[in-house]
This record gives structure tokens, sequence and C-alpha cells, in this order.
């Protein structure tokens, strides 16, 4: 029987959720602290353009502080670090983003690692893994948070349930895993190893796409009734922005699907100024 899934749209939550940040955030400013988001860029990565672009934008529509510090691709290593170093020490700012990829001569490990995790608002910190892994508090990557945010808009109980993760990522995949897992889950993580990819995901309740490959996942693959959420951002050959998902076919399965664009996207930012908002009121709590 062919069904026509129902959309998680994720510029409505988006829009909701930060309604809640910019009442929260005016709740904070009333106390006489304002949040403060740093987000640096090194280089001229067009694509980081536009994504750093619209951090900033998205903080101050919510009514917290931004900057946005640009620095040449000639920049050192030990010049940015010192720049850390000055924004893990400067009280207006609560969160700070260094926007990956980095220029080659950067070790982007060493320089997420001098974040301080108290304003590691990108969850990308060994701290903040390990936390995430243990299930102590600290700060959550903001896209699979953001994915686990569409799941509990549509008011799923993931307990008992087959959670699917195709990739494997530090920024998606694995934290995506952990995630479904805290909240009781099965979990498969599948990547480019895996060897018959069709025979788990036809076991899934829910399926999480984050490869950056199109068709990663097509109808055949999905359970009727299954819950599929797409990370991916790649461009069809007509140069139009798609998922990992064939979206036309898996909707005719899925009992719900998130689009892209206007899927897990605008979550990301959403979950980047929930993060800014956290790290600003424990900041005030402590
Ligand atoms: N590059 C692509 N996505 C991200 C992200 O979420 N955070 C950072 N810092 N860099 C990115």
């Amino acid at each position: 029987m062919r069904t026509t899934a129902k959309i998680i749209d994720g510029n409505a939550l988006s829009k909701q959720l930060r309604e809640d940040v910019a009442a929260r955030t005016s709740a904070l400013k009333a106390r006489g602290l304002t949040p403060g988001l740093a987000v640096v860029l090194v280089g001229d990565n067009p694509a980081s353009q536009v994504y750093v672009r619209n951090k900033v934008k998205a903080c101050l529509d919510a009514g917290l502080h931004s900057v946005l510090e640009k620095y040449e691709a000639t920049m050192t290593e030990a010049e940015l670090l010192a720049r850390v170093d000055a924004l893990n020490n400067d009280p207006s700012i609560h969160g700070i983003l260094v926007q990956l990829p980095l220029p080659a001569h950067i070790d982007a490990h060493k320089v997420i690692e001098a974040i301080s995790p108290a304003k590691d608002v990108d969850g990308f910190h060994v701290a903040s893994a390990g936390a995430l892994m243990v299930g102590q508090p600290g700060f959550w990557p903001c896209t699979p948070y953001g994915c686990m945010k569409m799941l509990e808009s549509i008011g799923y109980d993931l307990r008992g349930k087959h959670a699917v993760v195709i990739g494997r990522s530090n920024i998606v995949g694995k934290p995506m895993a952990l995630m479904l897992l805290q909240k009781n889950a099965t979990v498969t993580v599948c990547h480019s190893a895996t060897a018959n990819l069709k025979a788990m995901t036809l076991q899934a309740d829910v399926i999480v796409a984050a490869v950056g490959k199109r068709n990663v996942l097509t109808a055949d693959m999905v359970k009727p009734g299954a819950v599929v959420l797409d990370v991916g951002m790649n461009r069809d050959d007509a140069g139009k922005l798609c998922g990992d998902v064939d979206f036309a076919g898996v909707s005719q399965v899925a009992s719900h699907i998130t689009p892209v664009p206007g899927g897990v996207g605008p979550m990301t930012i959403t979950m980047l100024l929930v993060n800014t908002l956290e790290a600003a009121e424990r900041a005030c709590a402590s």
C-alpha cells in the first residue's frame, strides 16, 4: 500500500524553538547578561562564508550578541590559538565556534581542544564528546541534537525501537548514535564498509542518513512506516540542493520524513542558538 509520509518541517520547528530562545534571552538580558557567540572564520571558503553569515544573523535575530571574526587563510596556528585563548577569557562571549574546515596548515583538532569546554557550543571538544558518551551535562553537537528535537516534535518514543544511523562522522553519525541510545533505542551504525546496508535499513524503525551522497537511501531500503531523517546536503545534476535520501520514493513508504532543504539544515543553527543561550545561563548560574 502506498502512503504519503508526513513532512517534519525544520523551518516551522526552528521558528518555534527560536521564539523560545528569544524569550529566554530577553529574561537573561533583564538580569544584565546578554548571551554572546563568537564565530571565527579563517580563509575564504565560499560555503563557509554563507554558513557563518547565517549563524551570526540567526543570533542577532533572536536577540543574542554575536561577533564574526574573519581572518586571512595565511593566519598561523599560533595566531588562531591566541584568538581562541582571548575569547575563552572574554566575559561577553559564552560560545565559541571555529568554522571548519580550517586551512591545511592548521591542526583543527588542536584548535578545538583549545576552546574552553564551557564555551564549546559546537560540542566538538573531546570533553563534550566524553560527556555525551557517559550521559553527563555538556554541549551536544548541533546537527544530531536537532534531529533529536525533530523526533521529539512528532512525539516519537524511541524506547525499544531500532534506529539505523548511516554515517559515522564525529560531528553527526557517532553523536547521533549515542543520543538515540540514551533514549533507549537499539542502535546500528552503518558506514562505507557495511556489507549489506539494505539488510540493515529494512529492519529500522528510524533511519538517519548522514553520509553526504545522493540516493544513499531509496524506497526499496525502507520498512513501511519508518521515520526517515535526512542530514545530507548535496547538489543534484541540475545544481539543486538535495539530501542523501531519494525523497520522492522514500516519502511513499515512510511515515515521517525530513525534506532538503527545510529539514535538518535550519535545526542545526537553531540548536547552536540553544547551546549558546544554555552556555550563558550556566555562566549566570555559576
Ligand atoms: N562546518 C560545517 N558544519 C560545521 C559546524 O556545524 N560547525 C563548525 N564549526 N564548522 C562546520
